[in-house]
C-alpha cells in the first residue's frame, strides 16, 4: 500500500495545468502551452515559446551562424534521441553542444539550458545508402533541469495503436524553402506544422517512393506537398497528442525526403515504437557497462517492454504519462521489494 503513495501522489501532481513541472517525472506534457490556453520546416508557421518542450537544438562550433546542425528529443534528463545521419564522419561530439528549452536560437534567454555531449549511440545496422534504422541517442554532460520550457518526451512502446492518431505535428529549426538566401537558409525561430499520417503502403507505391521506405518508417505529410519537413530538421520529433487526454507522443524522429514539400514525396520519419526496446537497451547498457552480456539484455527489454505499456494505459484514465526513466526506476524498485520480501521468507 505504501508504494502506492508516491504513485498517488505523481498522480494528484500532474493533470494539465496545474502540476510542478520540475521534477521531470512526466512526459509529453507542455506547461506553456496549457498556459497560454489554448492549447522551419517547409510550410510551417513560427512556434510558441514552449510549445514543444522536449525538442532541442544540436549544434556545432564548427558550423556558421547558430551551428544549428539537427533536431533532438529530450527522452531522459540526460539522454536525446535524434537521427544517425547527423553524425556523419565530419562530426566530432565534442564539437557538439545541445540547446535545451530554446524557441529564438539567436536569442538564448534565461530558460535555455546548453550542454556538451558526453557519447553519441548510432544504431548498429543505420544504412546512410538505404536510411534504414536513422536513429542515434546523444548523452549529455549531465542532467537538465525541467521547467516550463524543459519537458520529456514520451516514447510509445509497441502498445500504442499509433496509425489511429490525428492530431499531428513536426517541429524543427531546418529550412524553411522560403528564403533563398545562402549563408543562412534556417529558421532561427522554432517552425511547427500539422501533418498527416500517411500509410506506408500508399508512400511506398509507385508514384510516391517506389518502395524506398522501410517498414520501420512512418510516412507523414501531405500527399499534395506543401508543408513538409526539410535540411536541418532532422533528429527532430514527429509528434502526435495521445487520444484520450492532453499529452503528446513522440512517434517519429525525422529522416529523410525526396526534397522537400514535393507532392508524392513526404517526409520519411523512424517510427520509435520500432526502436523502443532498442533505446531501452542502450539506456540500460549505458547504465551498467559491466553487465554487458545478451541475455541480460533480453530480460531485460522484454521485462521493461511489458511495463512501459503503462503510458498508453494512463492515458486512457486521463491521467499523465510516465517518461521511460521514470517507469523504469518504480519498477525496478518494486522488483527489489519484492525480491527482498521473497528472500526474507524463504
Ligand atoms: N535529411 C534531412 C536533414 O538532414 C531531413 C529531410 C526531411 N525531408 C523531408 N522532405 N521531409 O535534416
Amino acid at each position: 500500500m505504501l508504494l502506492l503513495l508516491p504513485l498517488v501522489l505523481l498522480l494528484a501532481a500532474c493533470r494539465p495545468g496545474h502540476g510542478y513541472y520540475g521534477a521531470c517525472d512526466t512526459c509529453g506534457m507542455r506547461p506553456m502551452a496549457y498556459h497560454y490556453n489554448n492549447m522551419r520546416i517547409v510550410g510551417g508557421t513560427d512556434a510558441r515559446h514552449g510549445n514543444w518542450p522536449w525538442i532541442v537544438s544540436i549544434q556545432s562550433y564548427r558550423l556558421a551562424g547558430t551551428g544549428h546542425l539537427c533536431g533532438g528529443s529530450l527522452i531522459t534528463p540526460q539522454w536525446v534521441l535524434s537521427a544517425a545521419h547527423c553524425f556523419g564522419h565530419s562530426i566530432h561530439i565534442l564539437d557538439l553542444r545541445v540547446v535545451i528549452g530554446a524557441n529564438d536560437l539567436t536569442h538564448l534567454g534565461q530558460e535555455v539550458e546548453v550542454h556538451t555531449v558526453r557519447r553519441a549511440i548510432l544504431h548498429e545496422y543505420y544504412n546512410n545508402r538505404t536510411m534504414a534504422n536513422d536513429i542515434a541517442l546523444l548523452e549529455l554532460d549531465r542532467p537538465v533541469h525541467c521547467s516550463y520550457y524543459i519537458q520529456l518526451a514520451c516514447v510509445p512502446d509497441t502498445s500504442l495503436r499509433v496509425s489511429e492518431l490525428t492530431d499531428c505535428w513536426v517541429a524543427g529549426w531546418g529550412y524553411t524553402g522560403f528564403r533563398s538566401v545562402v549563408p543562412n537558409p534556417v529558421a532561427d525561430v522554432l517552425q511547427e506544422a500539422k501533418v498527416q499520417l500517411i500509410d506506408l503502403h500508399i508512400c511506398n507505391s509507385s508514384h510516391w517512393y517506389a518502395g524506398a521506405v522501410h517498414t520501420h518508417n512512418i510516412c507523414a505529410g501531405y500527399p499534395q506537398g506543401g508543408i513538409d519537413t526539410c535540411q536541418g530538421d532532422s533528429g527532430g520529433p514527429l509528434m502526435c497528442r495521445d487520444k484520450n487526454a492532453d499529452y503528446f507522443w513522440v512517434i517519429g524522429v525525422t529522416s529523410w525526403g525526396n526534397g522537400c514539400g514535393r507532392a508524392y514525396q513526404p517526409g520519411i520519419y523512424a517510427s520509435t515504437q520500432h526502436f523502443y526496446s532498442w533505446i531501452l537497451m542502450q539506456l540500460r547498457a549505458a547504465a551498467h557497462p559491466t553487465s554487458r552480456t545478451w541475455s541480460h539484455f533480453m530480460t531485460t527489454s522484454s521485462h521493461y517492454h511489458g511495463q512501459n505499456a503503462a503510458p498508453t494505459q494512463a492515458s486512457t484514465s486521463g491521467s499523465c504519462p510516465y517518461p521511460v526513466q521514470k517507469l523504469r526506476e518504480f519498477f525496478t524498485g518494486v522488483q527489489n521489494l519484492l525480491q527482498t520480501l521473497r528472500g526474507n521468507k524463504a
